[in-house]
Formats: structure tokens, sequence, C-alpha cells
């Protein structure tokens, strides 16, 4: 493949001139699949992208694990996203960015732009309450969300659903455990609530029998606010990259690399029962 030379716009404050191949390249790395929302809206933004999916499947779910030990987990999973020299580095993982954003910017910047993943609660507040927040064990109530509520969503009323269990069988694509999990979160849902914060990625997969089950529970149609889309544009918009014209769109599609744990592997099965999955799947070049 071809290397070009590109200068970018100031990443960080210092303006960088990189040589990089002729494609750019996005890592995105979680504790598992809930990487597939952001890396499939980049595959619709930018077909011709590279994009290099890092995930701790040995070590999933996060969720439950005392914040410093989220933190080795997602040092180790961006280490290995990094070694493969892409432009920036998505934290597509709520979990991982409210506790160790600070730690991933401080080992990988500003040689490499990381772009964290925080539950949606800013546009979600801005369309009104009540609002409820599903997120892992370890994003409810850790300091980060918080803040987030005091900052952006002080005049409605905010309910904080943690979902024990949720992230796991979405990982697995273990039908009856959604089910469960999904069941139960709605139970603590309060009827009032009209709008949903997605708060955790692998939720974002399954975001159509979320909104299902509070519909069988007695709520009306919900408004779900996921960060995959928002997310994604924002990486290309930090290296200065734009959506496809329909010309870049035309070409072939960019590569995929799969990291498990580290070593380089195919799709795991579950991620093809997910649209997001199967798309990834379906546009991409195999090297
Ligand atoms: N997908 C992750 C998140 O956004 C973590 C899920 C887990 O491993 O518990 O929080």
């Amino acid at each position: 493949m071809a290397l070009i030379r590109r200068s970018l716009p100031h990443i960080g404050g210092t303006a960088r001139a990189v040589v990089y191949g002729d494609r750019v390249k996005i890592a995105l790395m979680d504790s598992g699949l809930g990487l597939l929302a952001a890396a499939a809206a980049l595959r619709r933004l930018r077909p011709d992208a590279g994009l290099v999916l890092s995930s701790d499947p040995a070590g999933m779910p996060w969720g439950p694990r005392t914040p410093e030990d989220v933190v080795g987990r997602a040092l180790a999973v961006a280490r290995a996203a990094a070694a493969h020299r892409p432009d920036a580095l998505i934290v597509a993982c709520n979990t991982a960015s409210v506790h160790a954003l600070p730690a991933l910017r401080a080992a990988l910047e500003p040689g490499l732009p990381v772009i964290g993943t925080v539950p949606a609660i800013k546009p979600a507040a801005a369309g009104g309450g009540p609002v409820a927040i599903w997120a892992t064990p370890a994003t409810t109530g850790s300091p980060y969300q918080r803040d987030l509520i005091r900052t952006f969503a002080a005049s409605v009323d905010v309910t904080e659903v943690p979902c024990p269990g949720l992230a796991d069988a979405v990982e697995h694509a273990d039908e009856a455990g959604i089910e469960r999990a999904v069941g139960a979160a709605s139970d603590r849902t309060p009827r009032e609530v009209r709008t949903v914060v997605l708060g955790c990625t692998h939720y974002e997969l399954v975001g159509e029998r979320i909104r299902a089950a509070l519909l069988r529970r007695g709520l009306p149609e919900v408004r779900l606010y996921g960060s995959a889309d928002a997310v994604a544009a924002q990486a290309l918009r930090r290296l200065g990259e734009t959506a496809a014209s329909s010309a870049t769109a035309a070409a072939e599609p960019g590569e995929l690399t799969v990291l498990l744990s580290g070593r380089r592997a195919s799709l795991p099965d579950p991620a093809l029962t997910y649209a997001e999955g199967r798309l990834l799947a379906a546009v991409t070049r195999v090297h």
C-alpha cells in the first residue's frame, strides 16, 4: 500500500505532519461487542476507513469491576490497538471512559488522539424529561456520571438504572438473558419516563428490544439516546476528516482488524446476530 504524507490540523494544540497509509485508520476499544455500534457508524460515514476493533472478551464484563481494575484492563486493550498504528482511538465504552479516560490520554496522547464515550445525558435532558439512564453498575453512581447529571440535567427528573447482567447477555447473544436483564431494568424505570439514555455501548445493540420492553410495561414510545453516531462523527472531526464523498463510498472498503485480548481473530459469531456486526462483516476488506 502506498504511503503518503498528510498534514493534519491542530490536534491537542500542536500541528502534526505524520506518515500514514493512504487511508484513515481508526481503532475502537471496549470490553467486548459494544464497540460494534460506533464501528458501524464509522463504516457508514467512511466505508474506506481501516478499522481496528480491540476488546477484552476474557475480562468482560467490566461493569462489575473496581475503577482500578477497569483502568488496568482498558490500558491493556488500548495498547494492543495502538500497536496497529491507528490515527485515532475511540474508547467505545462508557465504563472505561468514565473511569480511565485520564489514564488513557496520559499514556497515548498527543501521539494518538483519544476520543471518549460518555452517557448522552446532555442531549437527552435538552429534549425534556423525565429521563432514565441505563448503565453498568460501574458507570451508575460514578462521580463522572453524577457530574454530567448535575451539569446538564439539573432541571429534569433523572433516575439512574443500573443493569447488571445486560452487557454480558448482549455479548453472548444470550436471548433469554437479554430478555431477563431488559425486563428487570424496565421494571425499575419509572412509568413517567419519556427519554432513556443508553449509557453502555452494548445496550445500543438492543435498543429496539429495550423500547419494546418499556412499551410492554406501559410506558409510551420513549426516545432512546445512544452515543455511537456522535462519537464516530467526533473522531472524524478530530482528525480533520469528513464523511465520504460518493466516489470514496464507492471505493474498495477499508480493512477490518479484530483483536481479542490482543490477538488477531475474526469477528466472534455473536457479533453477526446484530445488524451492526453484519454490516461490518459485509462491508470490509479482508487482508
Ligand atoms: N460496553 C461497555 C460500556 O459502555 C462495558 C460493558 C461491560 O463490560 O460491562 O460501559
